[in-house]
């Protein structure tokens, strides 16, 4: 991989890697301040799934789409997050987010992807399949067939229903409600910074999956907020280029960005200057609050969105980022193998399929806590946001943003 970017390395990130080499110097893992405990209802209890989706998946800003999805001049349907939505880009570059539902009698404009996950479409304009109202890509109706029988009924009172929607550091962001604008890059608190200097910006999409399992959502979350799983879970997949449970976290308001320590970091370290250079050491892992995460592969990206669509339901949106220089055809083998690699054998075999199996046995009844060691306290961290986000003494920051 070349030289990606020409941002300074972050002062945030640059810590992390020097608490990365303190550790592995010494030792030492950086562990919780205590054990603790999460209620199991939280994974099945209908009232705290719905309290969630009221508090979180309808007032945070959720990450839709990489920006390279939505070229200029096209549309993308988006509806994990339980409401049909449009994403568009104009001419002008600027991303918005409207509810795809015309404002004639509702039909949605752009038809939802079926089978395979969502695509964004060109276009120069939002013609509705109905009846053929158009709107311009900023929402605004533009035409109506037979105008006039609709006695002066101002089509500047028909525009489409805008949602917040910003873009930082090669994400889009949407709320699904209607309302004030937000700035997705205070959003991040700083971990922008270190999307920049990775360079997610530049990446392009390769593949996306997009399923729904039997597990509830944080089950999916909660997998990729501690090391302590690998040796054991993962022993003959990613154990081999993993050290055991070696990570430092940083905190960023709710998000969180994470150096998992590869073995090679044992081997020798050197002060990495770029992301091939630290890819090599450790994997950097980003849980941008409440539900997507980064995971930095040592030449490829994935970007997982867990979504819930039901208490015990979640949907698992996994596009997988390359670098621009191994775009061509003559990568798309090397890029196939690694994809099935990742999410058909780690993700969906491991993971995946161990989220499902917990799922299940909570219906037993066996568990009305999950304990939770030491080397397990991003969970734990992860839990009390969501607690505290559902009592609204967490809220998003970046939400009163001014255009
Ligand atoms: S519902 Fe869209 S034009 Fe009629
Ligand atoms: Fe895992």
């Amino acid at each position: 991989m070349t030289r990606h970017t020409a941002a300074p390395l972050p002062a945030t990130l640059a810590g992390m890697i020097q608490r990365l080499d303190h550790s592995r110097c010494s030792g030492t893992r950086e562990l919780g301040t205590e054990a603790g405990s999460v209620a199991t209802r939280h994974y099945t209890d209908p009232l705290h799934w719905q309290q969630e989706q009221q508090a979180v998946f309808s007032q945070w800003p959720i990450v839709a789409a990489h920006s390279a999805e939505l070229g200029p001049h096209s549309a993308l349907p988006f509806d994990a997050l339980g409401v049909p939505i449009v994403l568009t880009r104009d001419g002008d570059g600027r991303a918005r987010a409207f509810f795809n539902v015309c404002r004639h009698r509702g039909m949605a404009l752009v038809a939802p992807a079926g089978a395979d996950p969502a695509q964004a479409r060109p276009c120069k304009a939002l013609v509705c399949p109905y009846h053929g109202w158009t709107y311009e890509l900023d929402g605004r109706l533009r035409h109506r067939l037979h105008a006039e029988t609709f006695d002066g009924i101002d089509a500047a009172t028909l525009s489409l229903v805008e949602l917040p929607c910003d873009e930082a550091a090669g994400l889009v962001f949407v709320k699904r409600s209607p309302g004030p604008a937000f700035s997705a890059a205070a959003f991040l608190q700083g971990l922008d910074s270190h999307l920049d200097w990775l360079g997610l910006a530049g990446m392009r999409v390769f593949r996306k999956i997009d399923r729904v399992y039997a597990a509830n959502w944080k089950l999916t979350v909660d997998a990729f907020l501690e090391g302590y799983h690998i040796r054991v879970l993962h022993r003959d997949t990613i154990y081999p280029f993993f050290a055991d449970a070696f990570i430092v976290n940083l905190h960023a308001g709710p998000h969180q960005d994470s150096l998992v320590a590869r073995r090679a970091a044992f081997e020798s370290f050197e002060t990495p200057g770029d992301r091939t250079a630290l890819c090599k050491l450790a994997t950097p892992t980003q849980l941008l609050f409440p539900n997507t995460f980064l995971i930095w592969h040592p030449d490829y990206v994935s970007l997982i969105g867990m979504f819930s669509p039901a208490v015990d339901q979640v949907r698992w949106v996994h596009t997988m980022l390359i670098p621009p220089d191994r775009c061509g055809e003559d990568w798309t083998p090397h890029w196939e193998k690694t994809f099935g690699l990742i999410e058909q054998t780690v993700f969906q075999q491991e993971d995946i399929a161990t989220a499902v199996a917990i799922q299940r046995g909570l219906a037993s009844g066996a568990n009305a806590q999950f304990q939770l060691g030491r080397l397990e306290h991003e969970v734990l961290r992860f839990h009390r946001g969501i607690d505290a986000a559902i009592a609204g003494t967490l809220l998003p920051a970046g939400g009163d943003a001014v255009r």
